[in-house]
């Protein structure tokens, strides 16, 4: 693998690649690192870079002559090769982009500075961008670093032992497990029996189990893409019931203050269907309780009459899953109720979140608001509306309104159960 680097700063490479496995590659013959100066590219007597914005703005842009110039120059026909320039708007590295960079023998790395390069470039010059995390460094230096360390350890003969960079976390898209060396006691801290007993297959499973446990805990994004035995699923649904932010998730179905199609406020009515499957909806997903909040009274006996039906009637033989599902229902006459009651269980009052299908500024969107639920230790209350919708004077006293749902087209009129079953795989799943 040919690499050629294109940066304002040539000296920042030199201790670098000086040491450990990248200078033993190059010594190897391996790889070859080739630094380039931009400024060596440039016509003037001023050797110069960059210059001011077009439209005016803070900071400089790296001019495309030079630039463009240096390009040309490194091209090296007959091998394949790519130019990669280094943003933090580009696609996010991994060990996948690694992988398969490694399989060329050639890359090309611009390494930007100040506000980046001209638009030019990027258009005529670049195949592929790459940034290396969400935040803004002031160069591209240490992105080409990290770029070219990463892909060398793919390059068969750069680690010594072609098995080993398939060995590390990201191997079949899982974290490793831990590792340990000698001493066996450190501090009071023993190395895990299991690692001593000399048994491989033992030893294999722990460690499985521990890089799923890992994953599980530590970056849950990646156990979807993850290749998973049965074994694994088994341990990841044991995790989940182990997990104390599982059950915190409470949901409620509201019937008044509602809109009607004229903006006005109506109370709705039951429907049986909208509690059969959302209540059905919050068990796969483990919500803690479901409140049907209702104000008139005779509705609330005859949803009670219905639910006796599945849960003591003759419907527990008839479907006996199904009152698993409806012994999360709770009904209740109000919202405060509702909250009253999470907060004599659970000691704390519950972050209330309403979903509306109309847009509204500053909502919270599915990332955000699975990420507060997963890492705080609040409780949540999610409200779905009936008819056309919660009424403001509910929206307004809540914490959170979430972000509708939607798809790709502009249809935007899913039934209460369908978003309710969408929106709980999007922030419990
Ligand atoms: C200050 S940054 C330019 C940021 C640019 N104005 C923007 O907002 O997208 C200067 C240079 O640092 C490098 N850089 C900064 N952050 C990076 C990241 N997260 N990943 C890769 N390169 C990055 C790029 O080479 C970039 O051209």
């Amino acid at each position: 693998m040919r690499y050629d680097i294109l940066t304002i700063f040539p000296e920042f490479f030199k201790s670098f690649f000086s040491l450990g496995i990248l200078k033993k590659a190059e010594e190897n013959g391996l790889i070859k690192i080739n630094i380039h100066d931009i400024r060596r590219f440039t016509a003037d007597k001023h050797r110069t870079v960059d210059d001011n914005p077009y439209g005016g703005g803070s900071g400089m842009v790296i001019k495309p002559e030079p630039l463009g110039s240096a390009l040309e120059a490194v091209k090296t026909c007959g091998l394949k090769s790519l130019v990669i320039l280094t943003t933090p708007q580009g696609e996010r590295f991994s060990d996948k982009i690694s992988r398969e960079l490694s399989k060329y023998e050639q890359l090309i790395l611009i390494s930007g500075r100040y506000e980046g390069v001209d638009e030019r470039v990027r258009e005529l010059y670049v195949d592929r961008e790459i940034s290396i995390g969400d935040y803004v460094l002031t160069g591209g230096e240490y992105a080409v670093s990290i770029i070219i360390d990463a892909v060398s350890r793919f390059i068969p003969g750069v680690l010594g032992n072609e098995a080993s960079p398939y060995d590390d976390s990201f191997k079949e898209g899982l974290l490793e497990h831990p590792q340990y060396t000698r001493p066996e006691t450190y501090k009071g801290k023993t190395v895990p029996e299991i690692l001593l007993s000399g048994n491989h297959k033992e030893i294999e499973k722990w460690r499985r189990g521990e890089s799923i446990k890992r994953t599980f805990f530590r970056r849950p994004d990646l156990i979807d893409k993850a290749r998973l035995n049965l074994e694994d699923i088994k341990l990841i649904n044991q995790l989940k019931k182990e997990n104390p932010h599982y059950f915190k998730v409470y949901i409620a179905l509201i019937h008044y203050p509602i809109y009607n199609k004229d903006l006005k406020i109506i109370t709705t009515a039951f429907t049986n269907l909208d509690v059969h499957d959302i209540a059905r909806a919050g068990k796969t997903y483990g919500v803690k309780d479901f409140f049907l909040i209702h104000p008139v009274k005779e509705q609330r006996e005859l949803v009670k009459r219905v639910i006796w039906h599945w849960m003591e009637g003759p419907g527990v033989s008839y479907n006996p899953t199904r009152n698993e599902a409806l012994s999360l229902v709770k009904i209740k006459s109000s919202l405060d109720e509702a909250l009253k009651d999470i907060e004599s269980i659970e000691g704390l009052r519950p972050k209330v979140v309403v979903t509306d299908g109309r847009p509204r500024e500053n909502m919270i969107g599915y990332t955000e608001l699975k990420e507060r639920i997963l890492l705080g230790n609040e409780p949540y209350l999610i409200l779905f509306g009936t008819g056309w919708g919660i009424a403001n004077e509910i929206i307004e006293s809540s914490d959170y309104v979430l972000k509708p749902v939607e798809g790709l087209t502009d249809y935007n009129h899913l039934s209460v159960r369908s978003a309710a079953a969408i929106i709980l795989d999007r922030l419990l799943s």
